[in-house]
């Protein structure tokens, strides 16, 4: 068979790309799988489309080939049970609709975050696979922390370059309803400290680390903290550097939470039906251990 070659096509002129030329249900030639890669370090979001034969057995088996997968987290933090693949929207595994109180908890993905920032060990990728999605609405945002970096002026540069926030899961999603945390979750989901400003390993770009979980930066009076916080998240997310996906079934999207921010637009869960899977890979390092240049 010969082999095709990827074919790159701006989303955004900040980040994003869409791929064609590649089935991803069917195992990847290595020189294809180093595309993706390249492809994923420096534009920072990929986005699929027409992948109709995916399913949860193919994306497994792509995802592993970035590295160790990890455990969806809210069935572990509740039921202590080990999947991989996570259920974004308001479908059950049997088809049936998730509880209220769940299409509430998930209204939480609506503020801007980076998955599992609230986790030692991030989320380096997410994985998205759209099966089912609405006739409207139901929009996933994107920005670019590494764009928002270039654009911030050096004093604020050095001013953050050696912080570090404090993620907490329970901070962000109690802002939703103090029923959106679950007693494991209150047990076992502490905060975190994440370096501030990271660095891609590959690229040597750098970008800052915020979120709707990051509660403080250390050592920061706390006033101070969050104006800084929101100010970091403003610039990151204004109007024109964001990129607005509006999904079709057989979409399959990767993006890089070490510097890409998302958050869901909502939708009607009561009239419709909104079913995408989602795998994660792990960080390899935590990123406090990842060394960063001196601040320029
Ligand atoms: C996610 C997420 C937002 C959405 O899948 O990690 O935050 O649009 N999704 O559902
Ligand atoms: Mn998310």
């Amino acid at each position: 068979m010969p082999e095709t070659r990827l074919s790159l096509e701006p989303l955004h002129a900040e980040f994003g790309v869409r791929v064609t030329g590649v089935d991803l249900s069917r195992p990847l030639t290595d020189a294809q799988f180093a595309a993706i890669d390249d492809a994923l370090n420096r534009y920072s979001m990929l986005l699929f489309e027409g992948q109709h034969d995916m399913g949860d057995a193919a994306q497994l088996a792509f995802s592993r080939r970035f590295g160790a997968l990890e455990e969806e987290h809210v069935s572990y933090y509740s039921r202590g049970e080990i999947t991989y693949i996570g259920r974004v929207g308001n479908i059950n595994p049997d088809g049936s609709r998730v509880s209220d109180r769940q299409v509430k908890s998930s209204t939480g993905n609506e503020m801007w975050h980076s998955d599992s920032s609230f986790r030692e060990i991030p989320a380096m990728y997410s994985i998205l696979c759209a099966y089912e999605v609405p006739d409207e609405a139901g929009e996933t945002e994107f920005a670019s922390a590494r764009a928002a970096w270039q654009r911030l002026d050096a004093d604020t540069r050095a001013l953050i370059h050696d912080r570090v926030g404090i993620h907490d899961y329970i901070f962000s999603r109690t802002k939703v309803s103090q029923d959106a945390v679950n007693e494991g979750q209150r047990t076992y989901m502490h905060p975190v400290r994440q370096r501030l400003v990271r660095q891609n390993p590959v690229t040597g770009e750098k970008n800052y680390f915020v979120a709707s979980h990051v509660k403080a930066i250390e050592g920061m009076p706390e006033t101070e903290g969050r104006a800084l916080l929101d100010r970091l998240m403003a610039e990151a997310t204004r109007p024109e550097s964001v990129y607005r996906h509006c999904w079709r079934a057989g979409d399959f999207m990767i993006w890089d939470n070490r510097c890409i921010l998302h958050r869901g637009c909502g939708y009607d869960a009561q009239k419709y039906r909104r079913r995408m899977h989602q795998t994660r890979v792990r960080c390899a390092n935590p990123s406090l251990a990842e060394p960063l240049d001196p601040p320029t």
